[in-house]
């Protein structure tokens, strides 16, 4: 068996995904994980509610506490550490994570993105927007993309991916609410193949096993 994975989910809204994950958990879809703490930019986030409500840690940690990026960067690994963390889900994080975050966490942070990647990321790319340019753009396909996080935006190993049709019709609203339902199967999908160990990242590459 894989070591454990001890998760920190990294959330600033509502935490919707991070519910579907904790539900996942909680059923035995997702075995050998759980979540050891919540963190959030903002103190409002939906999802620091969830977690009070599960009895999971909660630690509201913000840019603007701190001096300087190093102390804010610190402050976030050294919490880290405490609760021994050794895998992070970014779950409708809007901030960005600095590279010595990712550094001391290669290939052991996840994102998921309301898109399919490559395609509709990079900075600026988040919630709503990305479905207002998938619309605009009069894509036929939109989805949502669980991958790697690594120094660029939005660019990582792609982890899984699963596609969503627009309908005639479609406005931004309506295509976020398919992506979401979506992104609640394939974020549990893909932390239980990390969690059996079946998630190899090989440089650009993620290889599952089954
Ligand atoms: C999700 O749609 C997620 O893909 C998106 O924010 C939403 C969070 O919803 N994330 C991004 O846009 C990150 N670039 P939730 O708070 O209900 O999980």
């Amino acid at each position: 068996m894989p070591e454990q994975l001890n998760i920190a989910v990294f959330a600033s809204g509502k935490g919707s995904n991070f519910r579907a994950i904790l539900d996942a958990i909680t059923r035995k879809h997702i075995r050998n994980a759980h979540v050891v703490l919540v963190i959030s930019n903002n103190s409002d986030a939906g999802a620091l509610v969830i977690a009070r409500e599960n009895n999971i840690p909660t630690a509201h940690i913000s840019r603007k506490q701190f001096a300087s990026d190093e102390e804010f960067n610190n402050a976030l690994l050294s919490t880290l550490t405490v609760y021994n963390v050794n895998f992070i889900v970014l779950a409708g994080y809007m901030k960005r994570i600095d590279p010595c975050i990712i550094r001391s966490y290669r290939n052991r942070i996840v994102n998921i993105h309301p898109a399919l990647l490559p395609e509709f990321g990079g900075e600026g790319m988040y919630g709503m927007h990305v479905h207002e340019a998938v619309i605009a753009r009069k894509a036929t396909h939109s989805g949502a993309t669980v991958h790697i996080v690594d120094e660029e935006y939005d660019h990582g190993p792609i982890v899984l991916q699963r596609l969503v049709p627009i309908a005639d019709g479609e406005t931004p609203a309506t295509l976020a609410a398919k992506v979401l339902e979506i992104e609640h199967e394939l974020y549990p999908e893909a932390i239980r193949l990390f969690a059996e160990g079946k998630a190899n990242v090989d440089g650009q590459h993620v290889t599952i096993t089954k």
